[in-house]
């Protein structure tokens, strides 16, 4: 049994179909990338997950057990946590502070001192009382990646952590999610642009387009498929890269090339 499974979801804003059917399972243990030009419904399914979202029809499954009767503040309690593609941040808290927000209900000394072992972590201990606005877009993204790592959390969504990055620091980025799924023994599942990234670390691949899964399976597979090639052809996006084709060479130093 897959850790989370979403089956047959549906979720419609008026006339538009934002999840149309979608189903993928992501196992223990992997990194899981979830992939599709924009507007394919990646951050959607976040929100489903993450209870921010009801879905018209459809079922998610951690576990085996229904979340859709949770409500989203039980959500991190049943071992889920995730970043956001805009940072969503306290600004005028310390980076201790948002952090602290993730480890609630764990009480305050422990709180803390988990916090710092996180903090210690991603590199940020000595930040520890910055205001979170004054930081810089990079910073702010290991703030929010921190805030939900102490969260304990089974279950790790990211969505698009390499955006804003350079090539260095999405290089470094692939490295430290392989860090994070091995020392804090969780599962990932990567929303992201940057193929070179995705492909590299992923142990599988799920590909939505227009609010359907079109193709899931290896990294070099789903490259592979002419479905997932043709999703990124026809998109009119120049955020949306086209799946490299394998192997996965890393990308060469371009300055200025950002999602
Ligand atoms: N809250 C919302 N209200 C209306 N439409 C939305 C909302 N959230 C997402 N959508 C629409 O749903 C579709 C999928 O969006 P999204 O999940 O953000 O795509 P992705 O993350 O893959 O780029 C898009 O057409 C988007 O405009
Ligand atoms: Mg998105």
């Amino acid at each position: 049994m897959a850790l989370l499974e979403v089956r047959d979801v549906t979720l419609r804003f008026g006339g538009i179909v934002a999840l149309d059917g979608v189903s993928f399972g992501v196992e223990e243990g992997h990194i899981s990338g979830l992939i599709g030009p924009n507007g394919a419904g990646k951050t959607t399914a976040f929100n489903v997950i993450t209870r921010l979202y009801k879905p018209d029809s459809g079922e998610v499954t951690l576990e085996g057990k229904s979340i859709l009767r949770q409500p989203a503040y039980r959500i991190v309690g049943k071992g889920i946590a995730r970043t956001f593609q805009n940072i969503q941040l306290f600004k005028t808290m310390s980076v201790l502070e948002n952090v602290l927000i993730g480890a609630h209900g764990r009480g305050r000394k422990v709180g803390e001192m988990e916090a710092f072992e996180v903090l210690d972590f991603v590199g940020l201990r000595d930040r520890a009382h910055s205001p979170a606005a004054a930081l810089p877009y990079g910073i702010q993204k290991r703030v929010e990646l921190a805030r939900a790592l102490v969260a304990k959390p089974r279950l790790l969504l990211l969505d698009e952590p390499a955006g804003g990055l350079n090539h260095e620091e999405v290089a470094e980025l692939g490295v430290f999610i392989q860090r994070i799924r091995d020392d804090f023994a969780l599962t990932v599942l990567l929303v992201e642009h940057h193929m070179n990234l995705v492909m590299s670390i992923s142990d599988h691949v799920n590909v939505l387009s227009f609010g359907r899964t079109i193709a899931d399976g290896p990294p070099a597979q789903v490259q592979a498929d002419p479905a997932v090639i043709e999703a990124y052809l026809g998109s009119d996006d120049d955020d949306d890269e086209p799946p490299a084709t394998a192997p996965v060479e890393p990308d060469p130093p371009t300055e200025g090339d950002e999602a």
